[in-house]
C-alpha cells in the first residue's frame, strides 16, 4: 500500500506535489473550470497546516517539449492562490538552479508553482535523469494527480524513486471511490455507459461484466449494438468492424447473468446539428435519420432500473447533450441518478461535464477528476502512478 499524507513528516520540508492542473483556459488565459484546482486544494492546505512548503508541478495540454506561451501554468497558480487564500509564487521553469533556488526560498505559509513539465520532452518520455532533476525541488514527494496517474511520465513514475513518497488527499479519495464500486459494492450495482465509441468502452464493458448486475447503454455506442441485433440504424454512428465484438460482449453478459439494456427508442435528426429538426422513432431508425439521444420510453426503462440500484457507476452521456435538442435523455438520467438513494461514482470527462452543466455535482457520491485514468481503473488496469508509490 502507498503511504498517506498523515504518515509523513512534513515540518519544514519542501513537499514536492504532482498535481493535475491541466485545466481549460479561455482566449484570455483565464481558467474556465477550476474543478481540478479546488479538488487539490485540501492537500496543499494540509501540507501548509503541517508546516510543510508545497512545491507544485503539473502539465498543461500537450506542448510536446516546446515552450508554448498559452500553456504556461501561471494562471492556474493564480487561481489556486485565490482558492486557498495563500501566496502562490511562480517559477517559469521546472528544473535547474532557478527552480531549486525558488523552492529553497519559500517561507512558511507560501506555495511555489513551477512551470509546465511538458515543456521538456523528457517528462512524457519518462526519462530518469529528468525525474532526478525534478526530485531536487523537494525533500518529500506527494502524488495528488489522479487525472495523470495512468501516464508513466517522469514526474509521476520517476520521482518517487528518489524521494520518500505518498499519495495526496485527492488521490486517496479517488482510489477509495473506485474501490468502493469495484470491490465490495452495495448491490444491485449498475453501470450507465454512454459516449460516442464502442471501441473506447469494450475493455471497460468486459471488465465490468465481472462486477456489475446491470449495464445500461446509451450514446452513439448503442448503435453498433443495435446494428448487431439486426435493427435498422439509419445513418447513426456505427463501428462496423466492432459488430463481432459487440456480439461477443452480449454473449458474455448472458453467460455471466448481467442484464445489458439497450435503447428501444431514439431522438433522431437528419443532420448532426444543434438546430436540426428532431423526431422520435423506435426501435428501428428510418433511413436518412441518425439517432442523437435516447427516447422517452428508454428514459423511463432506464430510470426504473436506476431507482432499484444501490450503487451506480456513470461513464458517458446518453446523447449529444451539448446541443439542447438532444440533451433530454442525459438530463433525465442525471436527474434519476441524483434522486436515487444509490451511491454514485461519476467518471470520465464527458459525464463529469454533463453533471456540472446540469448543476448536480453535489448530489453525486464522487465525481472523478480523471478521464483516461478513471477509464483505466474501471478496465481493471494498474495505474503506473500508483504502482510507483507502492514499490
Ligand atoms: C487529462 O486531462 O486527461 C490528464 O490531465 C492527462 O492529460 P493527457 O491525456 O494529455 O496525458
Ligand atoms: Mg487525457
Amino acid at each position: 500500500m502507498a503511504k498517506t499524507l498523515t504518515e509523513m513528516d512534513l515540518r519544514d520540508k519542501r513537499v514536492l506535489v504532482r498535481v493535475d492542473f491541466n485545466v481549460p483556459l479561455d482566449a484570455d488565459r483565464a481558467v474556465t473550470s477550476d474543478a481540478r484546482i479546488r479538488a487539490a486544494a485540501p492537500t496543499i492546505e494540509a501540507i501548509l497546516a503541517a508546516g510543510g512548503r508545497p512545491v507544485l508541478m503539473s502539465h498543461m495540454g500537450r506542448p510536446k517539449g516546446q515552450v508554448i506561451e498559452e500553456l504556461r501554468l501561471k494562471p492556474a497558480g493564480q487561481r489556486l492562490g485565490e482558492v486557498i487564500e495563500a501566496p502562490v509564487r511562480y517559477s517559469d521553469t521546472c528544473v535547474g538552479d532557478a527552480a531549486i533556488d525558488a523552492s529553497k526560498a519559500l517561507e512558511a505559509g507560501e506555495v511555489l508553482m513551477v512551470e509546465n513539465l511538458r515543456f521538456h520532452a523528457e517528462e512524457t518520455a519518462g526519462e530518469d535523469h529528468f525525474a532526478a532533476q525534478l526530485a531536487q525541488l523537494g525533500d518529500v514527494y506527494v502524488n495528488d494527480a489522479f487525472g495523470t496517474a495512468h501516464r508513466a511520465h517522469a514526474s509521476v513514475a520517476g520521482v518517487p524513486k528518489y524521494l520518500p513518497s505518498c499519495v495526496g488527499l485527492l488521490m486517496a479519495r479517488e482510489l477509495a471511490a473506485f474501490e468502493r464500486v469495484l470491490t465490495v459494492p452495495d448491490r444491485p450495482l449498475l453501470a450507465i455507459l454512454g459516449g460516442a465509441k464502442v471501441s473506447d468502452k469494450l475493455p471497460l464493458i468486459s471488465n465490468l461484466l465481472d462486477q456489475v448486475d446491470q449495464i445500461l447503454i446509451g450514446g452513439a455506442m448503442a448503435y453498433t449494438f443495435q446494428k448487431q441485433a439486426g435493427l435498422n440504424i439509419g445513418t447513426s454512428m456505427c463501428e462496423d468492424d466492432l459488430i463481432g465484438a459487440a456480439a461477443e460482449a452480449r454473449a458474455a453478459a448472458d453467460n455471466k447473468g448481467v442484464e445489458l439494456l439497450l435503447p428501444t427508442d431514439h431522438i433522431c435528426a437528419a443532420e448532426f446539428q444543434a438546430d436540426a429538426v428532431a423526431s422520435t422513432h423506435g426501435p428501428e431508425i428510418p433511413d436518412g435519420l441518425m439517432a442523437l439521444d435516447i427516447g422517452p420510453e428508454t428514459v423511463q426503462r432506464y430510470c426504473q432500473a436506476i431507482a432499484g440500484a444501490k450503487t451506480l457507476i456513470w461513464n458517458g452521456p446518453m446523447g449529444v447533450f451539448e446541443m439542447p435538442s438532444f440533451r433530454a435523455g442525459t438530463q433525465a438520467i442525471a436527474q434519476a441518478v441524483a434522486d436515487s438513494d444509490a451511491w454514485t461514482l461519476v467518471g470520465g470527462g464527458d459525464s463529469v461535464a454533463a453533471v456540472e452543466l446540469l448543476g448536480i455535482t453535489d448530489r453525486m457520491g464522487h465525481v472523478s477528476t480523471g478521464g483516461g485514468a478513471s477509464l483505466e481503473l474501471l478496465e481493471g488496469k494498474v495505474l503506473p502512478g500508483i504502482a510507483a508509490l507502492e514499490s
